[in-house]
């Protein structure tokens, strides 16, 4: 399976915090927020990623990230000239989809919570059809929308309700078989002249191939779309790591659990940030896994 971050968008519900850096590069506490979405497709296992900016950003994303090499894993970048809507990126990826399933996940969408590592696992063993997720939130309008009939069984997904239909929202991370790519260039545009990630959910839908995943109260998802909905996603962060002593989302450390390198590497990448906490956490594991 390969991945695709989706970190484009002109980011102007964030202004003036975005006007010369992409969301995505902002920071969540101690971290670029491209991390916790990189490390969601890390722990699904996924080593091939495609990583969407703008055109302005995207030598920043490059000179952060790199080829991948240091994580053993491989990035590859490419440009979405304009925000024509999130089901753009199939097409974009088209080439490097290739003939795979592929996983998607929006560059501002964070998640957290024990059971996340077991979801990812199960999530990116699909072969056919298409899984995304729902869950419980206070403000469905803003985004896409599970119906269920009485029967709990799905029947529609609707793009920003005016009345939604369940508290049920479709999260930004999403599941394909290799079918995606034709069903994204056979979208039309919506009223708002994209063409949206929902079409392509009913697409999968009508032909009876959607699953939707429902997520409980154990995991955590946040919106990174105004400010406050930034500080609150912070300070979960600092929360957890602080009480803890455990690291969300060291894009390093679960490059080594996963064995994608070895330990000597996961020091070198430590000391290389020894200045900071997040570096010494890195060197700390590196340490203690040399006894
Ligand atoms: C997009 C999708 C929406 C989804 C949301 C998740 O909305 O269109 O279906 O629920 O991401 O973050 P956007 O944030 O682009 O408005």
């Amino acid at each position: 399976m390969k991945g695709i971050i989706l970190a484009g968008g002109s980011g102007t519900r964030l202004y003036p915090m975005t006007k010369v850096v992409s969301k995505q590069l902002i920071p969540i506490y101690d971290k670029p927020m491209i991390y916790y979405p990189l490390s969601m497709l890390l722990l699904a296992g996924i080593k091939d990623i495609l990583i969407i900016t703008t055109p302005s950003d995207k030598d920043l994303f490059e000179t952060l990230l790199g080829d991948g090499s240091d994580l053993g894993v491989s990035f590859t970048y490419k440009i979405q000239d304009k925000p024509r809507g999130l089901a753009d990126a199939f097409i974009i990826g088209a080439d490097f989809i290739g003939s795979d399933s592929v996983c998607l996940i929006l560059g501002d969408n964070i998640f957290y919570g024990q059971s996340m590592t077991n979801i990812l696992y199960q999530a990116s063993q699909l072969e056919n059809g298409a899984l995304v997720f729902g869950y419980p939130v206070k403000n469905p309008k803003d985004f896409g929308v599970v119906e269920f009939d009485k029967d709990k069984n799905v029947i529609s997904i609707e793009e920003k309700p005016k009345q939604p239909k369940s508290k049920y929202a479709v999260p930004g991370l999403y599941f394909y078989d290799n079918k995606v790519v034709d069903i994204a260039k056979n979208i039309k545009p919506s009223k708002r002249g994209e063409i949206e990630i929902t079409a392509i959910n009913n697409e999968y839908l009508r032909r009876g191939e959607l699953k939707v995943n429902l997520l409980g109260r154990g995991v955590a998802w946040f919106d990174t779309g105004t400010p406050v909905g930034l500080l609150n996603a912070a300070q979960y962060v600092e929360t957890v790591q602080t009480r803890q002593g455990l690291y969300m989302s060291c894009i390093e450390e679960i490059a080594w659990r996963k064995g994608f390198i070895d330990t000597k590497k996961l020091m070198e990448l430590g000391k290389s940030m020894k200045k900071t906490d997040y570096g010494k956490y890195i060197i700390e594991i590196a340490k203690e896994a040399c006894g």
